[in-house]
């Protein structure tokens, strides 16, 4: 058996584990680690490695996730699912879902260190798709395990026009067998998960870790304005079908229409084309990502999004198209597994943990749909996230690694 788990020994293996990966997937502009590439199946190969090394049966799920299993007491014991995604959005930081796998991973390492007997199994999830950044859809992962995988994402194809059918191929994955990757909720207890917070509101609240209550419910979009290219000299303004002003004018609206509602709006991509200095636009492909704690207030802005950007368009003689890439529902926490994380903090010294509302979205949103979640949020620099400075302190992670150990014990004590 190891030495006895040391908060600080382990925290510093976690955030030393976080720049291996880091270096793994290091791209022009940051890191990006998107689905089904290289840099996926080199994460998997040593994030594998170390789910062996804390005591976990290592193994490659069919869609591509990384899982780690705890057999528990016996053969029909209901199993805890801990874990987050190993993705990045492009140009990313180091902990956005990476941090809270490798704590989930150094947690089960702990327990084994301390002899601990679990009522339990745990399987560790390493999430292979939570961004969505290759194929649009977000979420991926963790919906093969919540057994709502959709065949019509197949058909998805990436900026090279690869489709997610032969991407599946091109990794060594059958597509034909992306179902086996489901668990069978009846063996499932929930899913805890440990996230940064990326936003400022612990950090402004001087605490380190917070309970998360729920998680926006988000939408996303791909929107397309189509005019006429033509040139930026000789064409009139009166005869001009200008795709990016018309474009413009949804970019700036979402932001109004977002605040105004309390729901949250970006536009994160744009492009207008042909894109030369002296040709009107002439088509304009941008993205809209939309999001509330309530589906009904995000609903509702989307409709006046959209009538704005119809509006915009009949004005300017465009014609305005709309492809929805995903859409998620807002979620509540389990009680149960909230109040464990609410324990396991209290066990770190803070008396009346923090609650807050999660804007991320999370791998847990999918996993609502198999069986209840709870996660730990820990206070990240600034709030600064989806960024390369994203950033967190190491006596931070040392308290989280405690408090997340704790809220495993929790549980432990009522299943026992
Ligand atoms: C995931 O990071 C998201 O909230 O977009
Ligand atoms: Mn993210
Ligand atoms: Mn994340």
């Amino acid at each position: 058996m190891s030495a006895e788990p040391s908060s600080k020994r382990d925290a510093a293996e976690v955030l030393a584990r976080c720049d291996v990966l880091a270096e793994i997937s290091a791209a022009v502009d940051g890191i990006e680690r998107s689905y089904l590439t290289p840099e996926h199946a080199r994460t998997n190969w040593t994030v594998g490695e170390w789910m062996a090394d804390a005591g976990l049966t290592a193994w490659q799920d069919a869609a591509g996730n990384q899982r780690g299993t705890l057999a528990g007491p016996t053969a029909d014991a209901p199993v805890l699912l801990l874990g987050s995604h190993l993705d990045t959005v492009p140009g990313a930081g180091r902990y956005d879902g990476v941090l809270g796998t490798l704590m989930a991973i150094a947690v089960v390492g702990r327990l084994r260190d301390r002899g601990v007997e679990l009522p339990f199994g745990i399987e560790v999830m390493g999430f292979a798709d939570e961004e969505g950044t290759r194929f649009g859809r977000t979420l991926l992962g963790s919906c093969a395990v919540a057994g709502t995988w959709d065949d019509t994402w197949w058909g998805l194809q990436d900026a090279h026009g690869v489709t997610m059918w032969d991407a599946f191929r091109a990794f060594g994955l059958d597509p034909e067998r992306v179902g086996d990757a489901a668990l069978d909720p009846a063996r499932v207890i929930g899913y805890l998960e440990a996230h940064i917070e990326q936003g400022p509101l612990l950090q402004d609240a001087d605490r380190a870790l917070g309970v998360v209550r729920g998680i926006m419910g988000a939408r996303r979009f791909d929107l397309e304005m189509v005019g006429e290219a033509g040139h930026a000299g000789g064409m009139p303004y009166g005869r001009r079908r200008d795709a990016l002003l018309g474009a413009s004018e949804v970019v700036s609206a979402v932001e109004v229409l977002a605040r105004d509602a309390g729901a949250v709006g970006t536009v994160g991509k744009l492009r207008a084309f042909p894109g030369a200095m002296n040709v009107i636009p002439g088509r304009v492909e941008f993205s809209l990502d939309l999001r509330a704690e309530s589906d009904a207030v995000r609903d509702d802005v989307w409709r006046e999004i959209e009538e704005t950007a119809r509006k915009a368009a009949a004005a300017r003689n465009l014609a305005f198209e709309v492809s929805e890439m995903h859409a998620a529902r807002a979620t509540k926490v389990g009680e149960s597994l909230a109040l464990a994380i609410a324990e396991g903090i209290r066990a770190t010294g803070d008396a009346e943990p923090m609650h807050l509302l999660s804007k991320a979205g999370h791998d847990a949103m999918a996993i609502a749909d198999l069986c209840d979640y709870a996660m730990l949020f820990i206070r990240c620099k600034d709030g600064i996230s989806h960024h390369r400075d994203e950033s967190v302190r190491p006596d931070d992670v040392e308290v989280a690694l405690d408090a997340f150990e704790a809220a495993v014990l929790t549980l432990a004590e009522q299943y026992s």
